[in-house]
């Protein structure tokens, strides 16, 4: 198995509030803004959001401790440090698969996460000129795309969707930003840009989301997020894409938090940086459906318009509100930072392999994975136009009708992060020796067994049935 004799990579994060930082940046980003407006608005709002929580709490912020606890034993990349707490445990290092389905999970994740970040690059654009067209043609910036009809500015997203040399465009000055910040190292790259980007990131969130209140439908909105429809709860898919969700959001799954919990110190408590993560990330989820609802639904829009919403039913929106221009602005600054500091904690994942396992030096490794990521995300980016017939895996139940970019976004969220969690699970509840295992957590007393428990039982047990019953809905 690979790197069993890896030695300690010695980079650190400078403290333990910048790895509580950058671990957190990794968690907020797209995932928060895009996927978690998207997800909940396609499947009923309340009943999704109530298990989207319930899983944070029951499943993903203890699986966010294992994962973490893995790398800070290692210090090593994902897969060496997994390796490393099996064979100290006694065990066999093929535990360690769950750290090659996440680097695999990840790095496919990051490919299409770079051409929706491209989205979000264009819509700066759209709305910067709008912004400063209005500006200098004298008129108050009282709307976004002065002089356009909302049916105008739905019309920007296909307009964009059916232009893939713009798409790949987009999607490569994003990869190349990400690879840069990579290849500037640790604490040189990654842990600056979230000591810049988060604070800026938290700041205009609550700008946003209190003129939200002041100026849309804040009722409907807090309505539609927090009253559960049990009936609906139980319709296929909410279950799962509740649990993908959760695992997508705290950046699970076998990856980044391996990597990024390798840089930290030993004096850091990774139970209470974990419990500070999963608040975070969770709280900015939340904010961010109400910062975005009340806007949605007082110009009488649908809730439940899919991936677009953000690029499609937000921007028209915004049109219609007071000062929207410029909220709208920065409503993209915004989330183009969370996807940066997102989309290099993907990049590390196998950057870090990369670098230990073949000795290349970080920016070599950086540029090379960059151009593969590249790569790949050109199928995502032409699923929307020149191969939006594809269908590559009607075979797996629930994907039919899944073209390139539906079908890479659903298998890593809904199955192969999932997977490499219930193999953590299983890893870290039963096989890995206790009490490294629990010298690691930083927990103690009741703590220690409530998480011992979780991880132990409910974790597998409840990421089992939920992948079963997202593979044969029949089953429920
Ligand atoms: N958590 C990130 C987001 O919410 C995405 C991500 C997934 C990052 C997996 C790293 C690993 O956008």
């Amino acid at each position: 198995m690979a790197g069993n004799t890896a030695a300690p990579t010695g980079a650190r994060w400078s403290s333990k509030a910048a790895f509580v930082l950058a671990a957190t940046g990794s968690a907020v980003g797209l995932g928060n803004l895009w996927r978690f407006p998207t997800e909940a608005g396609s499947n009923g709002g309340g009943a999704f959001v109530l298990f989207y929580v319930l899983f944070v709490v029951l499943i993903a912020a203890p699986l966010l401790l294992a994962e973490s606890l893995i790398g800070r034993h290692g210090q090593r990349s994902t897969i060496a440090s997994a390796v490393y707490l099996a064979r100290q445990s006694g065990a066999s290092p093929a535990w360690s698969l769950l750290a090659v389905i996440g680097l695999i999970a990840n790095t496919a994740i990051l490919t299409f996460y770079c051409v929706v970040a491209g989205w979000v690059v264009y819509f700066i654009g759209t709305s910067a000129a709008d912004v400063f067209g209005a500006v200098s043609s004298g008129t108050p910036l009282a709307g976004a795309y002065a002089g356009d009809s909302v049916a105008q500015i739905q019309q920007l997203m296909p307009a964009l969707f059916a232009d893939p040399v713009l798409l790949v465009g987009l999607q490569l000055a994003f990869v190349a930003v990400t690879t840069w910040i990579v290849a500037r190292g640790v604490k040189g790259g990654i842990e600056v840009a979230a000591t810049w980007l988060m604070p800026a990131f938290f700041f205009l969130l609550i700008g946003i989301t209190v003129y939200a209140a002041i100026t849309g439908d804040f009722a409907a909105a807090v309505a539609f997020l927090f009253t559960p429809d049990f009936e609906r709860a139980l319709q296929p898919g909410v279950l799962s894409s509740a649990l993908g969700q959760a695992f997508f959001s705290l950046s699970l799954g076998g990856g980044a938090m391996i990597a990024y919990g390798a840089y930290a110190s030993r004096d850091t408590n990774l139970g209470q940086t974990s419990g500070m993560i999963a608040f975070a990330d969770t709280s900015v989820a939340i904010i961010a459906g109400l910062a975005i609802f009340p806007i949605v639904f007082s110009v009488g829009m649908e809730p439940n318009a899919g991936p677009t919403l953000m690029f499609q039913t937000l921007p028209a929106a915004f049109h219609s509100m007071p000062g929207g221009a410029i909220v709208g602005l920065l409503f993209f600054v915004l989330a183009l930072f969370a996807a940066l500091t997102s989309s290099v904690s993907l990049l590390e994942i196998s950057v870090g392999w990369v670098t230990e396992k073949f000795g290349t030096s970080r920016v070599k490794a950086s540029i090379w994975i960059g151009v593969l990521v590249f790569l790949v995300g050109v199928v995502s980016a032409l699923s929307f136009n020149v191969w939006a017939d594809h269908r590559p895996i009607p075979f797996i139940p629930g994907f039919e009708n899944a073209g390139w970019f539906d079908a890479i976004d659903g298998v890593t969220g809904k199955l192969l992060l999932p997977l490499s969690g219930l193999v953590t699970a299983i890893f870290i509840g039963w096989v890995a020796d206790r009490q490294l295992v629990n010298a690691e957590t930083g927990l103690s007393g009741g703590g220690l067994k409530v998480w011992r428990f979780l991880i132990a039982w409910l974790c597998p047990l409840a990421v089992a049935a939920i992948l079963i019953i997202g593979l044969f809905p029949q089953l429920l």
